[in-house]
C-alpha cells in the first residue's frame, strides 16, 4: 500500500519523506488555508515547494465547481510539475472534467467520494484515484471501511485501473484495516505514520538491551 501525507505543511511533509516511506502527499483548499497559503501565486508557488521535497504524486485540488472552470485551473496545475494530480470534487461537472483530463493523460484525483456508486462513476470516467473520506464517514455513524471494501470488490470485479486512496484517515487502525482490506492507497497525517512505530514492548525491550549491553561493558 502506499503511504501518501495528507498536509500542505512542509515541515510535516519534509519529516515524513525523510523516514524513506512516502510516495506522495495530497492537499486541499482547507489544508492550503490552515498553512496561511492564500492567493493564487502563493497556492502555486506552494504546490512547487512540496513537488520539491517529494518525489511523488502531489494532489493539487481545483476550486471551480464547474467543467470549463475546473479545466482551465487543472491544466494550469498539471503544468507546475509532472508530479502534479489534479484534484477534481466528486460532482457530475467534475466526471466530465475528469474524462477530458483522463483522455489527455492527466492524472485526477477524484475528491469527496463517500459513495460506491460514486466510485463506479469516476472509475468510469477514467479516475486516476478515488478518495473515499474514511474518518468523515465515521464522524456520522457509518463504517468508512465497509465503503472502501465495497469499492474494492467492484473495482476487482471489471479490473478498473482507478486506485483507491482512502482519505480522511484519523488513526493508525484505519491504516492496518486500509491495508488489510487492500486500498492501494492511504493518506494521513504525519501523527497516524509515526503511531504505526509504537510498541511499548518494544521500547521495554530495548531498553533492556541497552542496559544489559551496559551492564556487559562496563
Ligand atoms: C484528502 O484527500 C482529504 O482532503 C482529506 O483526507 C480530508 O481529511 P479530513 O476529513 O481529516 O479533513
Amino acid at each position: 500500500m502506499k503511504f501518501f501525507i495528507d498536509t500542505a505543511n512542509l515541515k510535516d511533509i519534509q519529516d515524513a519523506n525523510d523516514l524513506g516511506i512516502l510516495d506522495g502527499v495530497t492537499t486541499n483548499p482547507s489544508l492550503m488555508a490552515k498553512e496561511g497559503i492564500t492567493g493564487q501565486e502563493n497556492i502555486l508557488n506552494h504546490y512547487r515547494a512540496i513537488c520539491k521535497i517529494v518525489d511523488g504524486p502531489v494532489s493539487a485540488e481545483v476550486i471551480s465547481t464547474e467543467f470549463h472552470g475546473m479545466i482551465e485551473e487543472g491544466e494550469k496545475l498539471a503544468a507546475l510539475h509532472p508530479n502534479i494530480v489534479v484534484k477534481i470534487p466528486m460532482i457530475l461537472e467534475g466526471i466530465k472534467a475528469i474524462k477530458y483530463f483522463s483522455a489527455k493523460g492527466i492524472k485526477t484525483n477524484c475528491t469527496l467520494v463517500f459513495s460506491a456508486g460514486q466510485a463506479l462513476l469516476a472509475a468510469k470516467a477514467g479516475a486516476t484515484y478515488i478518495s473515499p473520506f474514511l474518518g468523515r464517514l465515521d464522524d456520522v455513524s457509518t463504517n468508512g471501511l465497509d465503503l472502501i471494501a465495497q469499492i474494492r470488490l467492484i473495482y476487482d470485479n471489471y479490473m478498473f485501473d482507478t486506485q483507491i486512496l482512502a482519505a480522511s484517515v484519523r488513526h493508525p487502525m484505519h491504516i492496518i484495516n486500509c491495508a488489510e482490506i487492500g486500498s492501494d492507497v492511504m493518506t494521513g497525517p504525519l501523527s497516524a505514520i509515526k503511531a504505526l512505530a509504537n510498541h511499548p514492548l518494544t521500547d521495554l525491550g530495548l531498553k533492556q538491551f541497552l542496559a544489559d549491553h551496559a551492564k556487559g561493558n562496563k
